[in-house]
């Protein structure tokens, strides 16, 4: 999703901005800019093609500067079209686009350039009344009436006119913002959308940056302070000062911790792998392991000092999430309620933070999410925050993310930076964690005993080699996609813990193969999507060898009655047997609670090799972007 870099510096700074705009590509973007201040006026460069591109044509008009900003955009207000990149500039009142300088493609002129992750609810008032005022608006975008409310507060200071103009905005946003008449000053602001400045090294003369992600200045600094809500940040050379909102609407000087942050550096090699979701598939062994490495038993201080007292005082958890990690929280909600024995409750983020809901402050508040940034689940955490609910821990891939910031408690999971856009080792590890917050709580409320500890212990130590087993069903997984790829639809079903697994592999099979798939728990289906199946409609289904199975092996006769094609993965000690309209591949025997892991996996595989055979961008699948920052 967008990306924000920013730069003062004495050096050149435009590499800087370029490497940075590449290390946040595989977040998703379709839309990329850079502007600076060159020669007493403000340059700028946009693409609707790769960051690579920009950076030629950047290199071609002898861009190049101490002092800029650069954007990759992931279009929410106005098409991804060149014209509605950023950065954004403003002119003043009167003066368009068309009315200004192109020399060799890189347009040059305005006094004010602004790039901005977020959304701007109230924009189309301020676009009427910048309109009045005699703005001339260029794109469709939301951004652009931020940088003409900047330019139309500018009285000399662009601090001031940037708190001004923060004092107008409704909504979520992250700026980085300069001015063609102080050209060695760089301003950020942040609300609802993250936004850190890096403290460059004395070498070079005290330089400054700004970013959307510590992980876009990787390898310039590692010295960040992570900006808070209703922030904004002067950047100069040798010299940063952070301003705060009060609730009285002025701003006051504050201090933030600078922190030392080793972020991953987000390029990974492919190795011998096509894709990084297939790299990242294949990965799931290593990165269970590493996600349990430090844990030699259970004990709720896994999750964070203090954590044994509040798991035994919380009667109920709340799971906020979205996309894969929701249907990671919906396995976790059987867990915990058969396990831990804790009545459970699993919501979409995006639904919770605004439908009327029953407090209850002994709830424990679980997030779960890969990057730590999507900000519909931040700002779930926010709402169950202000009902009252102070008990709140995170599952989540990233250390430094804003959701392990604000959260009391966190697992860590160790799955490594994950490129592709399909969630696949986040997941699996997010699995990791939640069993062992599971277990944790079990312990903590007496329903784990010292021989169920080991065991339980014992399987997840297990679990990396019992995972590599199943990716070794690769061929076989592959022979199926051939089939599928031919499909418009499919179907998937699974029942109880595996049901989660199925709605997750129907959700990989869209995201990047575009086959429309849906999933039902099998005993749904002759409650409607029965009336779906014919021999051209695949029912992909998964087959443990749990309580449910002879429910489930009278769920696959309804469909095999009905001239639908199966294709099952079937547990080692199911006893089903293929046949004509039944494709069966077999699973290692059946492993118990841990079993949704290791089903997980051929569903990726399935949806990755449907998706090479669609010829599909597997890791960049349309419209879709990696970190979801906007609502
Ligand atoms: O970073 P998060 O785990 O919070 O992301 C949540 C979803 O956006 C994410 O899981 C999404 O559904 C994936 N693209 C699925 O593969």
């Amino acid at each position: 999703m967008c990306g924000i870099v920013g730069a003062v510096s004495t050096r050149n700074i435009v590499p800087i901005l370029i490497e940075g705009l590449k290390r946040l590509e595989y977040r998703g973007y379709d839309s990329c800019g850079v502007a600076v201040h060159q020669g007493g006026e403000l340059r700028r460069a946009r693409s609707t093609a790769r960051v690579a591109e920009l950076e030629l044509e950047v290199a071609r008009d002898d861009v190049r500067s101490g002092i800029g900003i650069a954007h990759t955009r992931w279009a929410t207000h106005g098409a991804p079209a060149v014209h509605n990149a950023h950065p954004h500039f403003s002119r003043g009142p009167g003066v368009s686009d068309a009315d200004v300088a192109v020399a060799g493609g890189t347009a040059h002129s305005g006094r004010i350039a602004l790039v901005h992750n977020g959304i701007i609810e109230n924009h189309d008032e301020l676009r009427a009344e910048l309109i009045g005022r005699g703005y001339v608006f260029n794109s469709q975008t939301d951004t652009e009436v931020i940088a003409h409310l900047v330019d139309h507060l500018y009285d000399g200071d662009l601090l001031d006119a940037v708190q001004r103009t923060t004092m107008r905005l409704r909504g979520a946003y992250a700026i980085a913002v300069f001015c063609r008449d102080e050209p060695q000053r760089v301003i950020g602001a942040r609300e609802g959308s993250p936004l850190v400045l890096g403290v460059g090294s004395a070498a070079h003369a005290g330089e400054n940056f700004l970013a959307s992600d510590a992980m876009a200045l990787a390898g310039v600094t590692d010295q960040i302070v992570y900006l808070e809500e209703g922030d904004v940040v002067d950047l100069q050379l040798g010299k940063h000062w952070v301003t705060q909102r009060t609730a009285q609407g002025d701003f006051k000087p504050v201090q933030r911790e600078v922190r030392t942050v080793h972020a991953h550096s987000g390029a990974a090699e492919l190795g011998p792998y096509r894709h990084y979701m297939q790299k990242e598939i294949f990965e799931q062994p290593k990165a269970i392991a590493d996600t349990l490495d430090a844990v030699t038993g259970i004990t709720p201080e896994l999750f964070g000092d203090g954590a044994w007292s509040v798991f035994k005082g919380v009667d109920s958890v709340l799971i906020l999430a979205c996309g894969t990690s929701y249907y990671s929280g919906s396995v976790a909600k059987y867990w915990l309620e058969s396990i831990a024995k804790i009545p459970t409750s699993v919501e979409v983020a995006s639904e919770y933070r605004y439908r009327d809901s029953v407090p209850n402050p002994r709830t424990l508040v679980v997030t779960i999410t890969q990057s730590g940034e999507t900000a519909d689940t931040l700002a779930a955490l926010k709402h169950a925050r202000s009902l009252g609910m102070a008990h709140t821990l995170t599952v989540c891939n990233v250390a430094t993310s804003a959701m392990v910031r604000e959260c009391r408690f966190a697992y860590i999971t160790r799955a490594g930076v994950e490129i592709g856009v399909a969630s696949t080792k986040a997941f699996s590890t997010q699995l990791v964690g939640l069993f062992l917050l599971t277990l944790s709580l079990a312990q903590a409320r007496g329903h784990l005993s010292d021989a169920q500890e080991a065991a339980h212990m014992k399987a997840l130590r297990h679990l990396p080699v019992a995972v590599q087993a199943v990716l070794a069903l690769e061929p076989q997984v592959i022979a199926w996609s051939q089939e599928f790829a031919r499909k418009e639809n499919a179907l998937f079903l699974g029942r109880g813990l595996h049901y989660p697994i199925a709605l997750e592999g129907a959700l990989k099979l869209k995201e990047i193969s575009y086959i429309h798939a849906e999933a039902y728990p099998a005993g749904e289906l002759k409650h409607g999507p029965l009336a779906l199946v014919t021999a051209e409609m695949p029912v992909v289904t998964i087959a443990p060898n749990d309580a449910l199975l002879e429910k489930l092996k009278s769920n696959l006769q309804e469909v095999r009655a009905r001239g639908g094609e199966l294709f099952v993965f079937a547990d080692a000690d199911t006893r089903i047997e293929g046949g004509p309209g039944l494709h069966v591949i077999r699973m290692p025997e059946h492993y118990g609670a841990l079993s949704p892991i290791l089903h997980v996996v051929p569903l990726q595989l399935l949806a990755y090799h449907t998706a090479c055979a669609r010829g599909t961008d597997v890791d960049k699948p349309r419209n879709l972007a990696k970190s979801v920052t906007v609502e």
